[in-house]
């Protein structure tokens, strides 16, 4: 019998960007899918012994940073051989991490629609008019929304729950919406509006621990602040592991006692 050696590349270089052929595809998704039986192993063995290993993986949306890490530090010292990870994007970010079930639990302000999901009320998370303290709207009482169409504002990037919110009061109450600038973060646009370049809608979250409050002002815009709340998420139907489970119970018993500003 001869035996015949078929070499299939993984590969393809075409001009100056390299591809994977389907045999690479092949072998990406087998290697995957591997991964992801050997971690479902590696958390039945930690689910086995309890709290006394075991990670947890958690993706939160850029402006739950004001109060997302100062929420694990009592956990961290409460189960110290937990090893926990918490990645920060914004919520188109958070979104792929979700479809490809990268995570043990999501937070975020706005829950998909397109994509079936557990989601559970947490945490109160206001959305405020932010504006220079200087700014002429700073005295009025009972400022009507349409007004702020006479404004302009600072923006968060596309994919933003933020901008996502904002951008749907504007529409729903048929005021134009003028962006003078998009900002990659909450901070830079609290600098912005305390530089007097424009207005912000923020979440309140992240005026707990401010540049210098005496520069900004929250105005008194009639329907302000919009109540909304920060959820924490899993895919439908994902079973938690034990390290999962607990935290959430953590978060729903001691959300109120260790963040109080909000
Ligand atoms: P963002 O999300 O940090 O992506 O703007 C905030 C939110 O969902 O409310």
């Amino acid at each position: 019998m001869v035996l015949k050696l078929v070499i299939l590349p993984l590969v393809e270089q075409i001009g100056k960007k390299v591809f994977l052929t389907q045999a690479g595809h092949e072998l990406n998704a087998t290697c995957a899918e591997w991964l992801q039986t050997w971690e479902r192993f590696e958390q039945t063995i930690a689910d086995l012994k309890g709290m006394q290993q075991g990670r947890l993986r958690i993706s939160a949306v850029t402006t739950t940073k004001y109060f997302m890490p100062r929420l694990l530090g009592p956990f961290c010292s409460q189960f110290p051989n937990i090893d926990i990870s918490l990645e920060v994007v914004n919520r188109d970010g958070l979104l792929e991490r979700l479809s490809r079930n990268q995570d043990d639990l999501y937070i975020m302000g706005v829950p998909p629609e397109e994509i079936d999901v557990e989601a559970e009320p947490f945490l109160d998370n206001p959305l405020v008019a932010l504006a220079p303290a200087s700014h002429p709207l700073a005295k009025q009482k009972r400022i009507p929304f349409k007004r702020l169409g006479q404004e302009k504002f600072l923006m968060r990037e596309r994919g933003s729950g933020t901008r996502i919110t904002m951008e749907r009061l504007f529409a729903e109450r048929d005021t134009p919406l003028n962006i003078l600038m998009e900002l990659g973060s909450n901070e830079a646009i609290k600098q912005a509006v305390a530089g007097g370049l424009g207005l912000a809608l923020i979440s309140q979250s992240t005026l707990s621990m401010d540049v210098n409050r005496k520069e900004l002002t929250t105005l008194d815009v009639v329907g302000f602040p919009v109540m909304r709340a920060w959820y924490v998420l899993r895919p439908k139907g994902k079973q938690l592991s034990v390290v999962a489970e607990y935290f959430l119970q953590f978060l729903r018993e001691n959300i109120r006692l260790l963040v109080p500003q909000f």
